[in-house]
């Protein structure tokens, strides 16, 4: 018999990579679902692609649908995209604008704040206010989206309070999305996750990253220990001028912030290593301020640089399939052709994530042989990935538990 997910955990060998199973079995799939995207906050969108009443997009978690739309009074909600007459998915693209959320099934007609408007020949007993949208938690951070589909969502404000200070100087409310992709990649969103949280692999896997991007780990990786003279001469710099840049890594490891600076002399993610937009979005007193990376588990990592931000949202899609989607914000007013050129401000971004796409698709393949061991995570090189997947297999043991219990 194949042991349990909670047998998988408990046999866990620390510092090494996980067992097969975590990257190919649909019942720890469905575990991760359940225990982690089922009931944290996740990434969803920034605010600014909802740029006036009636905007929506719509996303996909595992097996839920969810609608999310900017109302007549400006708030942004998020509701499950099914009708409650039968079931329908309401909304079918994945964004547009519209005045009111139309089934297209028999024409139930939602207001934007899900209330029910309209619905044929229902009879005398019918009550519209006992069926609008469900809603789901939805929460705005400085210009970035969240969603929980959890009935009672864990705490935001936390992770809200920390985060504010370092986001604000980026002006989020006042961007536009320049460019977006989407990609999926045939690899576990573990293994997404596993490959973002180090820089072991870049020199030989990413030639345009690398000539602004530095490759060292207590960049990439997280704190261990003392922050170097030079690491700590950069924040000082950032935070007398007014940029949160500390590293701040919270407690149960779920997200992570600070201000890292490039390499010498770059100032954003390019090509040539100039900033890629002549009006910034954000308030950096400098170009060279580095990049704000912040992770949020299990969604989000981000670059919040001085001219532009580029904000990341990774969705399971399959035991062995993982969307990732990349948007390159800049400020609302930049022109493109005048102020940016598409191509400068999002090709290395573009070559990046394809490929990181081939890196993850061959870890992948290689682990889906009967043949796969294993191995161990270099304690320097990766221990973002080491703090990952210990955060990941504790809160999945954690929300496993009860169960087991009850079982025995
Ligand atoms: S299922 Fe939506 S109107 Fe019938
Ligand atoms: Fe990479």
């Amino acid at each position: 018999m194949n042991p349990t997910t909670s047998e998988l955990l408990a046999r866990r060998k620390q510092g090494h990579a996980l067992e097969q199973a975590f990257y190919t079995s649909p019942e720890v799939y469905q575990a991760d679902l359940e225990s982690i995207h089922y009931r944290e906050w996740l990434f969803a969108i920034p605010a600014c692609e909802l740029e006036k009443p009636g905007s929506f997009v719509t996303h996909k978690v595992g097996a839920y649908r969810v609608i999310i739309v900017r109302g007549a009074d400006n708030q942004i909600r998020a509701f499950h995209n099914a009708c409650r007459h039968r079931g329908s998915i309401i909304c079918k693209v994945a964004k547009g604008h519209a005045p009111k959320l139309v089934c297209p099934y028999h024409q139930w007609t939602y207001e934007l704040d899900g209330s029910l408007l309209w619905a044929r020949e229902m009879g005398p007993d019918f009550d519209p206010s006992q069926h609008g949208l469900k809603t789901l938690h939805c929460r705005e951070l400085a210009g970035l989206v969240y969603i929980c589909l959890a009935d009672e969502a864990p705490d935001f404000d936390t992770f809200a309070d920390i985060a504010r200070p370092y986001l604000e100087s980026h002006d989020l409310g006042n961007a536009k999305v320049a460019f977006e992709s989407t990609i999926v990649e045939n690899g576990n969103w573990k293994l997404v996750w596993e490959n973002n949280r180090e820089c072991y692999h870049c020199g030989g896997n990413h030639p345009s990253l690398c000539r602004t991007f530095p490759d060292d780990p207590s960049i990439t990786g997280i704190e261990g220990g003392e922050t170097p003279p030079k690491l700590q001469a950069h924040f000082d710099r950032c935070e007398t001028a007014g940029l949160k840049a500390e590293f701040y890594l919270h407690g149960d490891g779920q997200y992570r912030l600070a201000r890292m600076p490039l390499n010498e002399g770059a100032e954003s993610y390019t090509l040539d290593g100039k900033v890629a937009v002549r009006r910034w979005l954000g308030r950096a007193p400098f170009a060279d301020a580095g990049s704000l990376l912040k992770f949020h588990y299990p969604t989000t990592w981000n670059h919040f640089l001085s001219d532009h931000s580029i904000v990341f949202r990774v969705t399971p899609v399959s035991p062995t399939e993982t969307e990732v989607t990349t948007k390159w914000l800049v400020h609302k007013d930049a022109v493109e052709g005048v102020d940016y050129d598409l191509t400068r401000l999002t090709e290395v971004w573009m070559s990046t994530n394809d490929e990181d796409r081939r890196v993850v698709e061959d870890n992948q393949q290689g682990i889906n042989s009967p043949a796969y061991v294993p191995g161990p995570y270099s304690p320097t090189q990766e221990s973002g990935v080491i703090q990952f997947v210990n955060w990941y297999c504790d809160m999945l043991a954690e929300r496993l538990a009860p169960e087991t219990m009850a079982a025995e």
